[in-house]
């Protein structure tokens, strides 16, 4: 099997996904600076898999330890990047920050795959690039729209970058444009760790219901949505996991068309807040406290993901539900709470 480098490995959907390759029989090494994770995700990966990742932290913006780095590890097959700050609210407050790390690590990833011969990579994008589809559900050919956030820009900006390295290097890329990953591992030994207050709405919820938040503020319901809230297409991050091996087996195994190969990953399935509060009740029995209030600026009112081409393509389907997603979540936070003690 190969040797595969996962940036951003110690995250939430980098954990999962170095999960997924080790039990495929990948050998992984994780960079992760720890600015949004925690150094003890690796031995809960290792009580998930019996085989505990190497690991290095520094920072990938850091071009003298990055180029180093891949000097280094000449033996590195390809490399799945997820290495990147992801907080659209942030990113409005304090946008250098997120250009800086965001898109100087991956230039500073392609100079290191360039100089050491590495060709193969993975990029975690994200459906914000689609903005407010003119079409649903939304396929990898609509149109990019302006980004609604620097952390979206981010987004749009390294594709292009990874866009004009494949057409101009040995590189081939599969770019992975994920709708929202929610939900954990079902040992609940992995999961989100958000850092601080979620800007996310499931944490929120499971926080929220295990007490450590007072109430979820629901973010608008005067859409033009059959409920009025806002509707989005959630996906299991083990299914999100699953199909990054897929991706980065795909390449290897030298089955690409093209050398720069786009997937959205969603289930195709759209959800209203209302409606995934609904099924978090229903499956865990809990009642959620929550508030309308008025809507966060930036949010699109509705996107949903057209899978057929990752189905057929990859022949790769999320299999997980919403109920399963939203049970999966609670089960992490209950861990979460019981290890505080
Ligand atoms: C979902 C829905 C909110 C919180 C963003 C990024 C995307 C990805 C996932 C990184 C919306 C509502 C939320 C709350 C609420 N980012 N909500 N109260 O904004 O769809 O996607 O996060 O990987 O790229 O764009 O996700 O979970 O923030 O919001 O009502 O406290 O829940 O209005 O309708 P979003 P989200």
């Amino acid at each position: 099997m190969s040797k595969i480098l996962v940036t951003g490995g110690t995250g939430y959907i980098g954990s999962h996904t170095v999960v997924e390759l080790q039990q495929k029989g990948h050998e992984v090494i994780i960079v992760d600076n720890l600015s949004n994770s925690q150094k003890d995700v690796l031995d809960n990966i290792f009580s998930i898999t019996g085989i505990k990742p190497e690991f290095e932290q520094f920072s990938l913006y850091d071009r003298e330890k990055t180029l180093d780095f891949f000097s280094r590890h000449k033996e590195i097959d390809a490399i799945i990047h997820f290495a990147a700050y992801k907080a659209v609210g942030e990113s409005v407050e304090k946008p250098l920050m997120y250009y800086h790390n965001n898109i100087f690590s991956l230039v500073n990833i392609l100079d290191g795959m360039i100089e050491n011969n590495i060709d193969t990579i993975v990029f975690s994008s994200s459906c914000t690039v689609y903005g407010q589809p003119d079409e649903l559900p939304v396929s990898e050919n609509a149109p990019i729209k302006k980004a609604m956030s620097p952390y979206g820009n981010t987004k749009q900006i390294s594709e292009e970058v990874i866009t004009d390295t494949v057409h101009s290097s040995k590189i081939k890329a599969i770019l992975l444009r994920y709708f929202n990953p929610i939900g954990a591992h079902e040992s609940a030994k992995i999961g989100e760790l958000p850092l601080g207050v979620p800007n996310n709405l499931i944490p929120f919820i499971t926080q929220t219901v295990i007490g450590i938040r007072e109430q979820l503020k629901v973010f608008g319901d005067t859409y033009d949505t059959p409920d009025g809230t806002p509707i989005r297409d959630y996906i299991h991050v083990v299914d999100l996991a699953k199909a990054h091996v897929i991706a980065v087996s795909r390449m290897l195994e030298q089955k690409n068309k093209k050398n720069l190969e786009i997937f959205n990953l969603g289930t195709g399935n759209g959800y209203s807040v209302l409606e995934v509060i609904n099924s978090f009740e229903k499956v865990t029995g809990e009642k959620l406290n929550y508030i309308i209030v008025a809507p966060r600026a930036g949010d699109v009112t509705e996107v949903w993901a057209d899978t057929k081409f990752a189905n057929d393509e990859l022949g790769w389907k999320a299999e997980k539900g919403i109920d399963e997603m939203n049970l999966s979540a609670w089960n992490w936070e209950k861990a979460l709470a019981e290890k505080k003690g």
